[in-house]
């Protein structure tokens, strides 16, 4: 146990290098809302979007956005060619910045698009506690925090997952475990992902879907 904690702590120290540098700018979220009407069109107003496929970004890190968006433009994030070229209308890491402080500041709607399968969350939420220590899979919530809402913004190595669409949480896990989306630090999703079964996913995502403001 003590030798895996050094491991991640390791893991955790090598992430935060690189959020400790995109943080040294800092968005202004009234400029943001101007150059974010674009990214409404798919992401819904205020960072609501109402299609599994288009992630929410309302309450997400400021810091997390901008990375986002940065991975997307470099190629480090190749998982879709559509946000990609969105991604290279952004003109600058201080517009980048600007969108994420607008988005960070919206508040996350209280339904979820999808019906949730009460059975399936109750299998999900005892993964995202616990773990599934048989097969060494760390438990969700050393990273990603209570109810999926994350750490804190100075921490956004660890995005906030809570309320995300189940499809597009499915969608990144398996994206993580084929190794088509890489750019997580120091491979730490993809340790998580790449022992997780369909079944287990879908469980994780059901339950993450639940949890609304
Ligand atoms: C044509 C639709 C479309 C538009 C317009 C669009 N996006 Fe996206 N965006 C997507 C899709 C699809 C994804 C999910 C990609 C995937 O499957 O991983 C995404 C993902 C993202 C993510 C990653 C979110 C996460 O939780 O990891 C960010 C950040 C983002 N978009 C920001 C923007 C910004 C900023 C703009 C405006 C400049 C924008 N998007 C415009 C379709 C769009
Ligand atoms: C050791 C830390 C760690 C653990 C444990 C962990 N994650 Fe993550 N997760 C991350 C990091 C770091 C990222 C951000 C990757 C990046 O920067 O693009 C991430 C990103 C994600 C994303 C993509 C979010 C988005 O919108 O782009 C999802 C979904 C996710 N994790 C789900 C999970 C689930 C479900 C579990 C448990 C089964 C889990 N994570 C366990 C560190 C972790």
């Amino acid at each position: 146990m003590l030798r895996k904690l050094g491991v991640w702590g390791a893991a955790v120290a090598l992430a935060l290098a690189p959020a400790l540098a995109q943080a040294a700018i800092k968005g202004d979220p009234k400029a943001g809302q101007m150059k974010a009407a674009m990214c409404e069109g798919c992401h819904g107003p205020g960072g609501n979007s109402p299609v599994a496929d288009f992630p929410r970004l309302a309450g997400q890190y400021e810091d997390y956005i901008a990375k986002q968006i940065h991975d997307f433009q470099k190629g480090l994030r190749n998982n879709n060619p559509t946000m990609a070229g969105m991604a290279a209308t952004v003109a600058s890491m201080q517009d980048a910045h600007d969108i994420g402080a607008y988005f960070q500041q919206q508040k996350m709607a209280k339904e979820p698009i999808a019906p949730v399968d009460q059975k399936k969350a109750a299998v999900g939420k005892r993964i995202y506690y616990e773990g599934i220590p048989e097969k060494d899979v760390y438990a969700c919530v050393n990273c990603h925090g209570e109810r999926g809402k994350g750490k804190a913004p100075h921490i956004s190595v660890f995005p906030v997952i809570g309320g995300q669409h189940r499809d597009y949480i499915i969608k990144q896990l398996k994206d993580f475990r084929e190794g088509t989306r890489a750019n997580d630090p120091a491979g730490m999703m993809a340790d998580v992902a790449r022992k997780l079964s369909d079944a287990e996913m879908e469980a994780v995502a059901h339950y993450l879907s639940s949890l609304l403001p």
